[in-house]
């Protein structure tokens, strides 16, 4: 499983002679289909060109804190802000040490600070240096303060010595930073998510429907997946460079209607259902045989209400905890809790669209976004963040609430008919 598909990776290398096997790492990120940006210490562009990292990463290679240009395209902070998680491969002694003491005198180090995403350091030194108490008491502060330490690996080294301080495999690397996006927060749930816009047919060309990508409702059903969650993802007509993993069963649909159906026959089998589809309102009465023909200057278009996926299937499957994301362009929280009441649902995560979203960075097909949950009891606000981590820190508020839940024995898994439940038929199979 490519577990770290689509994941943001900032991969910053330092002044070790290990320095050339981040190539090598670069390469592996990318059949992973990783995003690889790469910033380079002035000490490894001793040893390698940036050249070859850009080649290799297909992206610029950042290298100077103090860069107009590179300030103008992505600055430190936007690039901090970028990633999902950074890894320092190989990590010279000398940076593990500017590290621990906080320094911010060079690009990366003042990434490392600026950024609160895993940080993750693959030492890669001379034996006597790795032994040395001075780099043993960094690696522990730095590990105190909850930074990954990937290796080193012990064997024979550059210099001649044979000991502890090799740069670990880069398959090792990979399998090791795929681990950081494991959370197991749900592992042993059922979780169905909805994602997309719908399409409502007028005639056999025409159709309703909405600006939904879908991103945040395939990043929610991904982020699921790694809480170790089984995911069972109803999609609605998204681009087809949207995809999710293999393990995720989904299932295409075109309808408000049809997603209806299938969320309905999926449900009893789910413990949590998250709607993040953008469900259109309204369908036309009839859709017409034939293609309508221009005649009359005006027409009416005659619509009807769709069902609320949401509240229906919170009313007919009352164990599930239960969550709706409303998109609003005014009174967000007003709204946002209105539709916690109305629908009986568990939580509700709002975004601003439209003009208000501008403030927030995101809007419909956008990579960002910015959420405000509400549950009975309580909120957070989720600033603007890429919608992977954002999913990610959704769907670890979602776990929180769905345990409290349980046992405060406000929600009753044992309500559920298991008979009812309907099995996934691999016939239905149809992930993209
Ligand atoms: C040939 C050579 C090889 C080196 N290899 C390493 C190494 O593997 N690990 C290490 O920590 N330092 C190594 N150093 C020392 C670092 O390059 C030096 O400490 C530098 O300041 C690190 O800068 P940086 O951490 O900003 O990249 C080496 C130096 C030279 C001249």
């Amino acid at each position: 499983m490519k577990r770290l598909a689509n994941k943001r990776v900032l991969l910053g290398v330092t002044g070790s002679i290990a320095a050339y096997k981040a190539g090598e790492i670069i390469r592996r990120l990318r059949e992973q289909n990783a995003d690889v940006r790469v910033v380079m210490t002035q000490g490894a562009t001793e040893f390698v060109t940036p050249l070859t990292f850009q080649a290799l990463s297909g992206n610029p290679v950042h290298q100077h804190l103090l860069d107009n240009d590179a300030e103008a395209a992505m600055g430190h902070i936007e690039l901090a802000r970028w990633a999902d998680v950074i890894l320092v491969a190989p990590a010279s002694a000398d940076f593990i040490s500017r590290l621990c003491l906080g320094r911010a005198n060079d690009l990366l180090g003042a990434l490392c600070l600026a950024s609160n995403v895993p940080l993750a350091l693959a030492p890669a030194m001379n034996q006597q240096m790795w032994k040395d108490p001075a780099t043993q008491t960094n690696v522990q502060t730095l590990r105190s303060r909850g930074v990954l330490l990937f290796g080193p690996d012990s064997g024979e080294q550059a210099c001649g010595d044979v000991g502890e301080g090799r740069l670990l495999a880069p398959h090792i690397l990979i399998e090791s930073l795929s681990e950081v996006f494991k959370t197991g927060s749900l592992s042993g749930r059922t979780v169905l998510v909805t994602a997309g816009p719908t399409q409502e047919a007028i005639d056999p060309v025409r159709f309703l429907s909405n600006h939904s990508s879908g991103k945040m409702g395939y990043a929610v059903a991904t982020a699921a997946m790694e809480a170790g969650a089984e995911v069972i993802l109803i999609s609605g007509p998204v681009d087809n460079s949207l995809s999710v993993a293999h393990n995720i069963k989904t299932i295409h649909v075109t309808s408000a209607e049809q997603m209806m159906q299938q969320a309905q026959a999926f449900a009893q089998k789910a413990d949590i259902f998250i709607a993040a589809a953008a469900v259109a309102d309204y369908r036309p009465v009839a859709e017409h045989n034939e293609k309508i023909k221009k005649s009359a200057q005006t027409m009416m278009l005659q619509l009807q209400r769709n069902p609320d996926i949401l509240a229906t299937i919170k009313r007919e499957n009352p164990w599930l905890y239960a969550v709706g994301f409303a998109a609003e362009t005014e009174q967000l929280e007003q709204h946002a809790r209105g539709k916690l009441q109305d629908k009986g649902v568990d939580m509700i995560a709002a975004n601003w669209v439209g003009k208000a979203a501008a403030e927030t960075n995101g809007t419909f097909g956008s990579d960002n976004n910015a959420l405000k949950l509400f549950w009975q009891g309580g909120e957070l606000e989720l600033g603007v963040m890429s919608k992977t981590r954002l999913a990610r820190e959704l769907v670890g508020m979602i776990a929180a609430q769905f345990d409290n839940a349980i046992e405060s024995g406000r929600l009753k898994p044992e309500q559920r008919n298991i008979e009812n439940i309907v099995q996934f038929k691999s016939s239905s199979k149809d992930n993209k």
